[in-house]
């Protein structure tokens, strides 16, 4: 059930953001519009403001005008000008009772209820066309906004008009503007809707688009003396912990619940199986119960306490997965308080009793000892439990029971499970960012990811609910993930909370939800603070306060990290703006050399976007994180995306993006639009520093989200065509871009749109690489004209990804070909082909 809440938040969420665009919202039906006959324009018109009451106005602002008061024309009810961005997806985010008036300053006001009751919360807007919209702004009451405008609220709200509209009673505002203001709306609406035919447009249906398509020709002439340096971390990886990414995925613990820390509140009371006892039982014993007295730690609250006897198991996530002779650490700790010995029997078994391998010992000790050996199975089996046999035991207490297999990534103790990692590590990635997404900011302000609770020994780490709906053990802590940077050579990029949570939180009891909740100002000292040690903690001397926890847990050597997010696409607002420029302007003085990296909202346009980039404009913050999942269609028509991006402003990192589809599969259809669009960003790595697909993980029945980049179960991994894109930019990017010249046969743009391509150099070790991508129904027959790249090599290597648009398990394949034989190439329909010239391959 929780699953399914989540699935279908998570599906809402996809909805919402894959229409959004110009400020506008794609709703449900289009009317028709009735055209105006007048000859002359009219100096002034009606406009009429709502929301539909069916669904709280969840579908956001919509209008229509009229000349006489009595005709209604709509504008159009298929994309709304604003929506409400108030609390969750789903339950929230509700428009009732818009009301627009003028603003004594210029411009107009929006306000409107944010739920049923008068009685409040109200959400406040601004805008001077309509259509752009400032920040909003949430009140617990109508009287806590600015007081010269509640009078005019109250008495709108009153008198509430009511007209007809495409034979619906509709209630709003009316406003007599200039009739421009009505040609504008009206423009704006079908531009977007004209762009929004364009955005969903599908591969699947080329065929239809263009029907007796040829194959085309275009020659691609390098331009080398227009080089220019681009960025060496363009491609890397986002990880965040949903999906069950991190426990149950890629932190390779095989216990479920070992620390009994689990809690309904993790479920959000949606699932009452979910509690301390998950993932345990016990056959035969007189009692098995959850109890606090003097635990391990006292951010370890709670362990498991055993009398009488018999069978205490564990089913790991589903089963644990064991491989044959391989090698697994067991440890616990135990106690047994009133001083009676208990004997156990320790096992790893499959479940219909086969032992596969067992020890025996005794707990002696009133007080907590850890217990530790080594597991070896006599067999594999995919799904074995954990079984502690005791025997008239008087009370034996156990808490943070572990089986971590000695095989991780690259051997780390409380390391990674070593597919998952390799298969990450096999993308190249530059950097990876962590811990999140909407995991860092959380669910609310308890929710905050607060990265020095997710150090030093396990079990003083503090577990907590994992905002995906579950649980996080942070087993997989900072230093984990510190640690695993390093492992694959790629930058961390750990993302703080910009002192806000999450856009989308719950109120969790605080009056406005989320939005406003930001860390109260007198707690923000601290966690500044917190931010700074961070630093301390990564790159401090070892004898420094947060240098010398690194130290003590393996690393006296400083991790040299370069960049830090703050913040995750947060609602820009002045809550976010005040606790934001706290962090950023304490960073910048206490460590200058760190990049910060800011955020711009959670869409490639709309307020928080154009907010976000006023802030990183007024504070000159190196970076911006931009975020959009978006259509395929949206990919291949927005490859100038960057283009156009001013050079002397902050870069950017596009931090979490993915083409999505219907039933959001992982397809190579996709996969072709996300490759495109990576050329696009080569073209603009001066300014694009660095981008990650978004999300990494996802674990097969314990998904929140998709698609997703790799899939897995307990014992396998399954690549999509999204990852083998992801690997061939990441294996074959480079550091000087070199513009190229097109002609092409065919001069429509919608086809040319569909080739796309780039050449790059990899000054270190000289090659030259280049991508073509193409996305039509029919081969295109593709001159290279390489003279001015003064190729050095005989020989390229040629990775080419091609299938059915559906398929779901295309791979790339790999030849060498002499260097004579590329000048013409034949690129199949479908398909991503990447050449790789390196000097002195033969
Ligand atoms: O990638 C999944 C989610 O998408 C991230 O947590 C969040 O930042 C975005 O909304």
């Amino acid at each position: 059930m929780e699953r399914h809440i989540f699935k279908l938040r998570a599906y809402i969420l996809f909805l919402v953001r894959a229409v959004c665009f110009f400020g506008l919202i794609w709703v449900f039906d289009v009317n028709a519009r009735p055209v105006r006959t007048a000859t002359a324009d009219p100096d002034s018109a009606q406009l009429f403001a709502y929301a539909k009451e069916k669904n709280a106005g969840r579908e956001g602002l919509l209008y229509a005008w009229s000349l006489d008061g009595k005709q209604w024309n709509s504008i159009g009810t298929a994309l709304a000008f604003v929506k409400s961005d108030y609390g969750r997806w789903g339950e929230e985010k509700r428009m009732i009772n818009p009301v627009i008036i003028p603003k004594k300053e210029g411009g107009w006001a929006a306000i409107w209820q944010l739920s049923p009751s008068s009685e409040g919360p109200y959400a406040y807007t601004h805008t001077s066309d309509f259509y752009t919209w400032g920040r909003q702004e949430y009140f617990v009451k109508l009287n806590n906004m600015d007081h010269s405008i509640v009078s005019e609220v109250k008495n709108s709200l009153s008198a509430q008009h009511q007209v007809m509209l495409n034979g619906e009673t509709v209630k709003g505002t009316k406003l007599k503007v200039s009739w421009t203001v009505i040609k504008e709306l009206i423009k704006h609406y079908d531009l977007a809707v004209l762009k929004q035919k364009q955005w969903y447009e599908r591969s699947v249906d080329d065929d239809a688009r263009f029907p007796g398509l040829q194959p085309l020709n275009v020659r691609l002439t390098p331009r080398t003396a227009l080089s220019k340096p681009i960025s060496d971390m363009l491609v890397g990886v986002f990880f965040e912990d949903i999906n069950y990414a991190a426990d149950g995925g890629l932190y390779a613990e095989l216990i479920q619940n070992r620390d009994f820390e689990y809690k309904l509140s993790d479920k959000q009371g949606h699932d009452k199986n979910w509690n301390q006892k998950t993932a345990w039982s016990v056959d035969g014993a007189e009692q098995f119960h959850i109890d606090s007295i003097r635990p391990i730690h006292s951010n370890n609250k709670y362990y498991a306490s055993l009398s009488g006897s018999g069978i205490f198991r564990n089913i790991g996530y589903d089963g644990i997965a064991l491989h044959k002779q391989e090698r697994y650490d067991l440890s616990f700790f135990g106690r047994v308080p009133a001083g009676k010995k208990a004997r156990l029997n320790i096992r790893i078994s499959t479940k219909e009793g086969k032992v596969l391998d067992e020890t025996s010992l005794t707990v002696a000790d009133k007080d907590w000892k850890k217990y530790q050996f080594v597991l070896t199975p006599s067999s594999a089996c995919k799904d074995a439990v954990l079984e502690f046999a005791f025997t008239d035991v008087q009370q034996l207490d156990l808490d943070l029971i572990s089986l971590f297999p000695q095989n991780t990534f690259k051997g780390r103790k409380n390391g990674m499970r070593k597919d998952l990692a390799e298969a990450i590590a096999a993308l190249n990635p530059r950097f990876v960012r962590f811990p999140g997404g909407c995991l860092a900011h959380g669910d609310g302000i308890e929710n905050i990811y607060h990265w020095s609770r997710t150090v030093g020994p396990l079990e003083s780490r503090v577990p907590q609910r994992n905002m995906w709906g579950y649980h996080q053990t942070v087993g997989l802590g900072y230093y984990e993930y510190f640690q695993f940077c390093e492992d694959i050579g790629a930058y961390a990029v750990p993302v703080v909370a910009a002192g806000v949570p999450c856009q989308n939180s719950g109120s969790h009891g605080h009056p406005l939800g989320g939005q406003q909740c930001g860390i109260p100002m007198e707690d923000m000292d601290d966690y500044v603070q917190e931010v700074l040690n961070l630093i301390e903690w990564a790159n401090g001397d070892k004898n420094s306060t947060w240098g010398k926890v690194r130290a003590a847990a393996g690393h006296p050597e400083p991790f040299h990290l370069k960049y830090i997010g703050v913040g995750n696409e947060d609602l820009i607002s002045d809550v976010f703006e005040e606790r934001f420029t706290m962090i950023y302007n304490a960073i910048r003085e206490k460590y200058p050399e760190i990049q910060v990296i800011g955020t711009a909202g959670p869409f490639f346009q709309g307020t928080d976007y154009v907010e976000g980039w006023k802030i990183a404009d007024k504070l000159r913050i190196p970076i911006m994180d931009e975020h959009y999942y978006q259509t395929p269609g949206w990919f291949i028509h927005n490859q100038d995306f960057y283009d156009k991006y001013d050079r002397s402003k902050s870069q950017v990192y596009l931090g979490e993006y993915a083409a999505h589809i219907d039933g959001r599969a992982s397809t190579l259809e996709v996969a072709l639009a996300e490759a495109a669009y990576l050329t696009a960003l080569e073209r603009n790595g001066d300014i694009v520093k660095m981008a990650s697909y978004a999300p990494l993980l996802a674990k097969d029945g314990y998904t929140q989200w998709r698609p997703d980049l790799i899939y897995f179960t307990n014992t396998d991994v399954r690549l999509t065509p999204s990852y083998y894109v992801q690997q061939l930019f990441g294996n074959n990017s480079g550091t000087e871009y070199i513009p190229v010249e097109a002609s092409y046969s065919n001069a429509a743009s919608d086809v040319r749109k569909r080739v796309a391509f780039s050449i790059v150099k990899d000054l270190q070790d000289q090659s030259f690489i280049i991508k073509l991508v193409n996305i039509l129904p029919v081969a295109v027959n593709m001159q290279l004209e390489l003279d001015q790249l003064n190729v050095k090599g005989d020989t390229a290597l040629v990775s080419q990804l091609t299938g059915k648009l559906e398929s779901k398990t295309a791979k790339p394949e790999e030849k060498i070909v002499t260097v004579d034989k590329l000048k013409n190439q034949q690129l199949p329909p479908y398909s991503l082909t990447i050449i790789r010239i390196q000097p002195g391959a033969k």
